[in-house]
C-alpha cells in the first residue's frame, strides 16, 4: 500500500469572520499557525506503510502564508503544494490531480482546519484500507438532539438520531477509485459535495466508518479557534520543576561526637573540617543551590575566611534556602543519604528532619533523611570518613513565565 496524503487548505473560513486576520487555516494556535499542526501531525505519523508524497491544496492568495508557515517544519520537502479551486470539492480534485502518476494506491484527504488529527487515528484508517476497504470515514455518532428549523429560526421538527454520523476527516480511499468519481462528479456538473465520503457515495464506492475523536475538531468559527489556542497554551503550561544533588564527604577522627543534620551524637569519633564538619548539611546545600546554578557552598563560604571557622552549618542550608527564595524557587523536597559506618542515625532520623523542616521552612513530610554503612568497605567501610549525598526539588513556576 501506497498512500498519498491529499490536505485542503484553499478556502476563505468565512465563518470565522475577522478576515482582517487572514483565512482561519494561517490563525496562530498554541504559537503556531493552525495548518502547521496540521501538516506536522503528517510528517511525524511513521506507519506501517508507505506515504508517499503530502500535497496541501492553497489559495493562490496565500503562497507566502503557507512558506512562512511551513518554513520551520522539518522534513517540509516532503510537502507539494498546489493551488485549489472555489470549492472544496474542486480543491480536492486538483489535489488528487497532484498525485496522478505517483504510484499511490490509496489516498487520505484531510482539512488543513482539523489540527489536532492523532496518529491513532491515521493508523486505524491505515489499517482498514490495508483489509481493502474502498473507503474509511472518521465519524462520531451525534449526541446532540437533532432539530429541523425554518428559515427564521424556529424549529419546525425534532430530527432523530439513531444511525447519524457526523463526518471527519482524514477521509481515505483507493486513489483510481475516488480520483474517477470526483472527475465524474466534475464533469456532471455536480459541485456541492462538502465531504469525499459523499462522492464516494454518489458514486457507489462502499465507505465504512471508523469511529472519530473528540479532539479530531474542525475549526470553523472564531470561537472554535480561540479554544484551540487556549487548549494547547493550557497543555503547554509545565511547572518549572528542578532538581539538585550534592554530595560531600568529611573525614573521621578521634574525638567525641559528630553532627550530621544539624544533630550532636556522641560518638568516639569526630568529623573534621573547618566548619562544624556536618557532611549533610552541606551536601543539601550544595543541592540547593544547583537548582537556580549559584555556585556551590565554598563560592558563598569560602573555607579560606575565618568567620566561617566552627560555623553552625545551618548557616549555610537557610543562606542557600533564602538564595533559592530569592529567585523565586518553592521548595518542595530535600532529600539526604548518609553513607556511615558509625554512629547509628535510624535512632535520630526524626529529630533531622525536623531539624531539616526548621531550617529550610517546609513541612515535615518534605525532609527525607536514610542512611546505609558502606558494608565494611573502602574508606567509609574503615570508619576514615563520612559521606552523604543530598537531592532537592524547587519549583520556580511556570516555564517560559
Ligand atoms: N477548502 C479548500 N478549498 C475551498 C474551500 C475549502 O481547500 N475552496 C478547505 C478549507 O481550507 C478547509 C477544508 O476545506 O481546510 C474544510 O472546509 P471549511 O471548514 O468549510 O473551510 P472554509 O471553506 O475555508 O470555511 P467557510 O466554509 O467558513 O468559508
Ligand atoms: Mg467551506
Amino acid at each position: 500500500m501506497r498512500i498519498g496524503v491529499v490536505i485542503v487548505a484553499a478556502g476563505r473560513g468565512e465563518r470565522a469572520g475577522a478576515p482582517e486576520q487572514g483565512p482561519k487555516q494561517y490563525r496562530p494556535i498554541g504559537g503556531l499557525p493552525v495548518i502547521q499542526h496540521t501538516l506536522n501531525a503528517f510528517l511525524t505519523w511513521q506507519p506501517t506503510h508507505q506515504v508517499v508524497s503530502i500535497i496541501t491544496v492553497i489559495h493562490p492568495d496565500d503562497t507566502d502564508l503557507f512558506a512562512t508557515a511551513i518554513d520551520d517544519l522539518s522534513n517540509a520537502n516532503r510537502i507539494h503544494s498546489v493551488m485549489g479551486g472555489a470549492t472544496r470539492q474542486m480543491s480536492v480534485l486538483a489535489g488528487l490531480n497532484a498525485l496522478k502518476g505517483s504510484g499511490v494506491t490509496h489516498v487520505m484527504i484531510h482539512d488543513a482546519a482539523r489540527p489536532f488529527v492523532e496518529h491513532q487515528l491515521l493508523d486505524s484508517i491505515a489499517d482498514i484500507l490495508a483489509e481493502g476497504a474502498a473507503g474509511v470515514l472518521p465519524a462520531m455518532a451525534v449526541t446532540d438532539t437533532l432539530k429541523r428549523a425554518d428559515a427564521s429560526g424556529v424549529v419546525e421538527e425534532t430530527v432523530p438520531r439513531a444511525n447519524l454520523y457526523g463526518a471527519q476527516t482524514p477521509q481515505g480511499f483507493r486513489f483510481e477509485a475516488i480520483l474517477a468519481a470526483h472527475e465524474a462528479a466534475a464533469t456532471s456538473g455536480r459541485t456541492d459535495f462538502t465531504d469525499d465520503a459523499s462522492i464516494a457515495e454518489w458514486a457507489g464506492i462502499a465507505v465504512r466508518l471508523c469511529p472519530g475523536t473528540s479532539s479530531n475538531v474542525k475549526l470553523t468559527t472564531a470561537q472554535d479557534i480561540a479554544m484551540a489556542d487556549a487548549k494547547l497554551k493550557t497543555q503547554e503550561r509545565f511547572p518549572d520543576v528542578r532538581t539538585g544533588n550534592g554530595y560531600d564527604v568529611h573525614q573521621l577522627v578521634p574525638g567525641d561526637g559528630v553532627t550530621l543534620c544539624g544533630i550532636f551524637i556522641p560518638h568516639d569519633q569526630k568529623l573534621s573540617g573547618h566548619s562544624d564538619a556536618d557532611v549533610a548539611l552541606h551536601a543539601l546545600t550544595d543541592a540547593l543551590l544547583a537548582t537556580c546554578g549559584a555556585g556551590d557552598i565554598g563560592d558563598h563560604f569560602p573555607p579560606s575566611d575565618p568567620q566561617w571557622k566552627g560555623a553552625a552549618s545551618r548557616i549555610f542550608l537557610a543562606h542557600a534556602a533564602e538564595i533559592v527564595r530569592g529567585k523565586g524557587g518553592v521548595i518542595t523536597n530535600a532529600d539526604i543519604s548518609l553513607i556511615a559506618e558509625a554512629p547509628k542515625v535510624a535512632p535520630h532520623r526524626d529529630a533531622m528532619r525536623q531539624n531539616l523542616s526548621e531550617i529550610l521552612a517546609i513541612s515535615i513530610d518534605r525532609c527525607s533523611v536514610k542512611a546505609t554503612t558502606n558494608e565494611k568497605i573502602g574508606f567509609i567501610g574503615r570508619k576514615e570518613g563520612i559521606a552523604a549525598i543530598a537531592t532537592a526539588t524547587v519549583v520556580y513556576g511556570i516555564v517560559g513565565e
